[in-house]
Order: C-alpha cells, then sequence, then structure tokens
C-alpha cells in the first residue's frame, strides 16, 4: 500500500513510499483510510515515536474491509474513525476495535478524521475538571486542536471559557464556539477554577498562579518546547488547596471508541464544530504539516487518502 513514512531528510519530515500492507491481530479491524488528521505530536515526535519508515498519524477514518477476527467491533462496511498510536497517513490501517467508533449517517469522512485524538484529549481533560457549570476555566493553546475542541467542551458543559492564543489573529472564531473571552496575555485575568494548559512554559506557570480555591491545572501538553517553573513554596503560602496535574489522554484507558462516538454524535448533532482549518489532498502532506508547525492552522490539518 502507498504511505506516508518519517523520513528526517525529506521535508517536513515525511515521504510518500509503498510499504507492506498491516497485518491485523485478531482484536483488530482492518480499515481503508479516506482521511487522516496531523496531530502535534506527528511533527514534533516522530522520531522517538515512529522511528525512520516508520508511519506516523493517529487519527484515521474510512470503511472497514476486513472485521477483527475476534468478532469484535464493527462489520465489514462500516464507517469508522480510529485513534491509536502511528499508522493513520497510510492506504490501510489495522487498529483495534476498541479504539474505533462508528461514524453517524451525514458526518462525513473528512470531519470524522478530524476528532480521534484532538477531541478525544480534550473532552477527557474537560472531564477531569469536574464540574465547570457556572465557572471560569481557561484553556491556552486555545488556537490549536485540542484548543478548539476544548473550548468548545468546556463552553457545553457551561463554563464560562477564557481562551488563551499567541496573537489576536490566531483568536479568530472562538467566541463563535462558546468563549466569553479571548485573551493574548495572562496578566490581569481573575481566577479561574480549571485550566486546560497545551503550551508549557511560562503560560503554566503563570496559569498556576490563576488558580482559585479547589481548582485544578491540567498540563496537558508543551507545544511551546519549553518546560515550566512552579513556585510551589508561593503556593503553599496562599493557603487552601489547588491541583496542578500531569494529564495524559491515555490515562484509565479502556479504549477511545466510546469518545470518538461521543464526538461524533455531537457533530452529528450540530453541537459540536471539527474546526478543520486545512484540508487537501495528501499529496499536499508536507503542505499541511508545515502549515500546522508554523501555526497557521485554525484547528485541525486533515489529508483527503482514499476515495471510500
Ligand atoms: N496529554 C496528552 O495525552 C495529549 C494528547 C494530545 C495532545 N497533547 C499535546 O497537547 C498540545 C497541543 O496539541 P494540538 O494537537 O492541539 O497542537 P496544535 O494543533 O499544533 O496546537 C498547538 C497550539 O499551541 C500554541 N503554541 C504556542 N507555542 C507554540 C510553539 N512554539 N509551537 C507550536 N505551537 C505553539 C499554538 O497557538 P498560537 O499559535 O495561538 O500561539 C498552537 O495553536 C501538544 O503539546 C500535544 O503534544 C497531549
Amino acid at each position: 500500500m502507498q504511505a506516508l513514512v518519517h523520513d528526517p531528510e525529506s521535508p517536513s519530515s515525511l515521504r510518500r513510499a509503498e510499504v507492506p500492507d498491516p497485518l491485523p491481530g485478531p482484536h483488530e479491524a482492518l480499515i481503508a483510510v479516506a482521511a487522516a488528521a496531523f496531530n502535534f505530536l506527528d511533527l514534533a515526535y516522530a522520531d522517538a515515536m515512529h522511528g525512520v519508515g516508520g508511519v506516523p498519524g493517529e487519527d484515521a477514518a474510512g470503511v472497514v474491509v476486513e472485521a477483527a477476527a475476534d468478532g469484535s467491533g464493527p462489520p465489514a462496511g462500516t464507517r469508522v474513525a480510529s485513534f491509536a498510536m502511528g499508522g493513520a497517513l497510510a492506504g490501510r490501517r489495522a487498529v483495534a476495535t476498541a479504539d474505533l467508533g462508528v461514524v453517524p449517517d451525514g458526518v462525513d469522512l473528512v470531519v470524522a478524521a478530524a476528532l480521534p485524538a484532538a477531541g478525544v484529549t480534550a473532552l477527557r481533560a474537560v472531564r477531569r475538571l469536574g464540574t465547570v457549570l457556572g465557572r471560569r476555566v481557561l484553556v491556552t493553546g486555545a488556537s490549536g486542536g485540542v484548543g478548539r475542541f476544548a473550548v468548545q467542551l468546556a463552553a457545553l458543559a457551561g463554563a464560562h471559557v477564557v481562551a488563551h492564543v499567541g496573537s489576536a489573529p490566531r483568536g479568530a472564531g472562538l467566541r463563535e464556539l462558546g468563549a466569553a473571552e479571548v485573551i493574548t496575555d495572562l496578566d490581569g485575568v481573575a481566577p479561574v477554577r480549571g485550566v486546560v494548559e497545551n503550551v508549557g512554559g511560562p503560560l503554566l506557570t503563570a496559569a498556576v498562579t490563576l488558580l482559585a480555591e479547589g481548582g485544578v491545572a491540567l498540563s496537558v501538553g508543551q507545544a511551546s518546547g519549553q518546560p515550566s517553573t512552579i513556585d510551589f513554596e508561593a503556593e503553599r503560602r496562599r493557603g487552601g488547596h489547588r491541583a496542578i496535574e500531569v494529564f495524559t489522554v491515555d490515562t484509565g484507558y479502556a479504549g477511545f471508541g466510546g469518545d470518538i462516538e461521543e464526538l461524533l454524535g455531537l457533530v452529528a448533532a450540530g453541537r459540536l464544530d471539527p474546526q478543520i482549518g486545512w484540508r487537501g489532498s495528501w499529496d499536499r502532506a508536507v503542505e499541511a504539516a508545515e502549515a500546522l508547525r508554523a501555526r497557521k492552522v485554525a484547528g485541525k490539518a486533515v489529508v483527503e487518502i482514499g476515495t471510500v
């Protein structure tokens, strides 16, 4: 099959190549991939995650061509979206049936491909904050994939969402998605009960000082590449109790399929917008990856792979 493989010598470390078809394990279905999304992971950590010649990509949507041998999951012909570590940017993908969600009629496979990694991360992060109804929630990196879903999902849960972006133009559209405030600076921001922090560096440092009593700050990502300094002694002197937590999407992992279907249901109901900021053929994958790396994509970059 054709695939995009990780090759540090190629532009954006991506090269089209002929690779062997994946061999599904007993609990895996084989999918003909229609569309796949890029994630920050694919660009920042491909060397460590996939190695040279490996196929990157967490998110793929398509049609089941071979149901899992153990009888789990949907039959051949079902339209699905999937989330797994690697293998999405290819004509075929073998994926555990626990990590598949069935795509409802009326939801395009390109739209479905935008949801899994960023959407499930945002969904689980917002849930992790606990009850946010009427409470202030800060989302940083709000212009990106996880950020645009987190803004929408926190707003859906009833939060007063404060969306932080790197520059004013990157905040375009966030109010329409439910953000009550769109800011480029944390100075003077009123206390927040929850933080979904995607950027790291000084932003996490500053966000922690904004936490109200009982609040929780989730370190979801470090898109800036910068570590953060937290003054725990100063936090202790503030008194009360607040939590600073390292968040990973697979904590308590029991398959991603259920959450993918929840997100697809919200999209089908018109309550969640996939925020596809770049869409095109996988012949233009390098362009998509470079736009994402340059912070020029509002939300997700999705490449069309097959015709299913
Ligand atoms: N914990 C987990 O399980 C988990 C799961 C998925 C993703 N993540 C992490 O979450 C973070 C966000 O992922 P994503 O898919 O939303 O990424 P993305 O779509 O690329 O968005 C990242 C956002 O971070 C901001 N940013 C600030 N400094 C940046 C820099 N130096 N380089 C790139 N972006 C920078 C950008 O906003 P502005 O342009 O407005 O500044 C950008 O929109 C990443 O660190 C990713 O690794 C973690």
